[in-house]
């Protein structure tokens, strides 16, 4: 499904190599004539050309130089792009086994190549008849300084970005609500977290009014998944806590969504994915951190008994909302999941949705929008994540005044405001579900592609899952 990282001592013969370099000087004797180190010197210093390929008939060389930028995070993200690049070009040469071959102690940028190399390979093509393409299955990694411990979290990470991203494609005739909570129990299973779902009998005792409203319009029941990574000896005392909107097609409800605006809402479930694959890749990865997931899920629907402009409900802490229109779901299904949150005493909890356009419009596909209650440091820990994984974060302020908007005439709250800043909106509604440190993350941009964008691919990103991981590895401590 992806290609396995693993790293080797000594070159075979014939092998597709990658070399990694700054300076062709760096280059290993015996591979190439002076002519071509003179060749790529000069393009490479002249018209800055990058990437050099070399045929020698029964197998393939590259060289790849390091771009001088100075900007540490621009660099490693450039480099992700080069290795997602580079994976195209072994692809067009039908080359599936390939070394990167570190020329310095160059531990960074081979690990940002090999990154970008490896997600840049994923295609979600369960419904194709047949593949045709070829595929880079096996990256071997030739470094010196580089160890088995971050090549171990590397493949951990890619494993659960792709999971995360065949989660969003799986189009919602395939991943229905009880799907989505099935996939999430395998995935525990096969990292030794405790996944646990609650059936809609249990979602009613437990009177999540907001998850059981949106679920009024459909056939299939909503489903409430936890899944929870408790290590012997974790850093924190209270568990961090991570919420997902799991909207697992979203039609608007009666408030029917127009034109084209619902064909891409089989991935209204990515934050739900993204909590799931994260909590995962941290078990997988055993890292010292107690980290809960949350990731109510339904499909969202018109019908004979769906909610409909006008409806009050009640949520699972006895407030009151007056649905004025039934396209804001996410906040609904999201607000009982934050009230659930509160049971665990949590030193943090932070969301993941796809939950605005507005979001969406405000920052297009290149950012998360965020806003925090009581959490300023740790969102500020959060952005720092976000540079180093380019999963950049917009900080959105979450001033009391955007409660006006919110006041309704006959219930505690309304789940619209007005037409402008409705993000903030969006936000300020579910602060009103919170009593612990917060943070929102809105990833209705950079969640789903519909065009291929380098290593992030087309469709199902895995937005938030290499960011919450980054955010939770340092909470560990060191490196893993
Ligand atoms: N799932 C959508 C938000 C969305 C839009 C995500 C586009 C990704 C791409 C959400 O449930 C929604 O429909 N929000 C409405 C809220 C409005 C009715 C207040 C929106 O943003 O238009
Ligand atoms: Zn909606
Ligand atoms: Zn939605």
């Amino acid at each position: 499904m992806h290609p396995d990282i693993v790293k080797i001592s000594r070159i075979p013969q014939k092998s597709n190599i990658v070399f990694i370099t700054r300076n062709p000087v760096k280059l290993p004797k015996g591979f190439f004539n002076s002519a071509e180190l003179t060749y790529m010197s000069t393009l490479n210093k002249g018209s800055k050309q990058d990437f050099f390929t070399f045929n020698r008939l029964d197998h393939w060389l590259f060289v790849y130089f390091i771009k001088e930028e100075p900007d540490q995070y621009k660099l490693k993200e450039s480099i992700r792009k080069s290795g997602e690049k580079s994976g195209l070009l072994l692809n067009e040469s039908k080359v599936s086994k390939v070394i990167i071959y570190d020329t310095g102690d160059y531990t960074m940028e081979t690990l940002a190549f090999a990154e970008g190399l490896a997600l840049g390979q994923y295609w979600f093509l369960k419904y194709k008849k047949k593949e045709e393409n070829n595929r880079v299955n096996e990256i071997l990694v030739f470094s010196g300084k580089t160890g088995n411990p971050e090549i171990r979290i590397l493949n951990i990470l890619i494993d659960a970005v792709v999971r995360c991203r065949t989660l969003i494609n799986e189009p919602n005739s395939f991943l229905t609500a009880p799907v989505f909570a099935r996939e999430i129990e395998k995935m525990g299973i096969a990292c030794s977290a405790t996944v646990e779902t609650f059936n809609k009998r249990k979602i009613e005792s437990l009177k999540m009014g907001g998850l059981l409203a949106v679920n009024k319009g459909s056939k299939i029941p909503p489903t409430f998944t936890t899944i929870e990574w408790k290590p012997a000896q974790p850093v924190n005392k209270k568990p961090i806590v991570l919420v997902g909107k799991g909207v697992v097609f979203d039609s608007g409800g009666m408030n029917l969504k127009p034109g084209d605006s619902m064909s891409t809402m089989k991935d209204d479930m990515s934050g739900a994915a993204a909590v799931g694959a994260a909590v995962y890749a941290i078990a997988c990865a055993k890292l010292p951190v107690h980290v809960i997931g949350l990731m109510p899920a339904t499909d969202n629907r018109p019908g004979p008994e769906a909610v409909v402009p006008g409806d009050i409900i009640k949520m699972q802490n006895g407030s009151t909302v007056e649905i004025l229109n039934t396209d804001a779901e996410g906040r609904l299904i999201l607000a009982d999941a934050l009230i659930y949150a509160s049971r665990y005493d949590p030193m943090l909890v932070i969301d993941l949705a796809t939950l605005t356009g507005s979001a969406l419009r405000a920052v297009g596909k290149y950012g998360i929008v965020a806003m925090q209650s009581n959490a300023e440091k740790e969102l500020e820990e959060l952005k720092s994540s976000g540079l180093e994984t380019y999963e950049r974060i917009v900080e959105f302020p979450i001033w009391d005044e955007y409660a006006e908007g919110l006041k309704s005439d006959l219930a505690d709250i309304k789940n619209i405001g007005p037409a402008e800043a409705g993000a903030i909106t969006a936000g300020k509604f579910l602060e009103t579900f919170i009593d612990y440190p917060w943070i929102h993350l809105d990833i209705a941009g950079p969640a789903f592609l519909e065009k291929r964008d380098s290593y992030r691919g087309q469709g199902g990103t895995g937005a938030g899952v290499r960011l919450i991981f980054d955010f939770i590895r340092k909470k560990a401590g060191k490196p893993q």
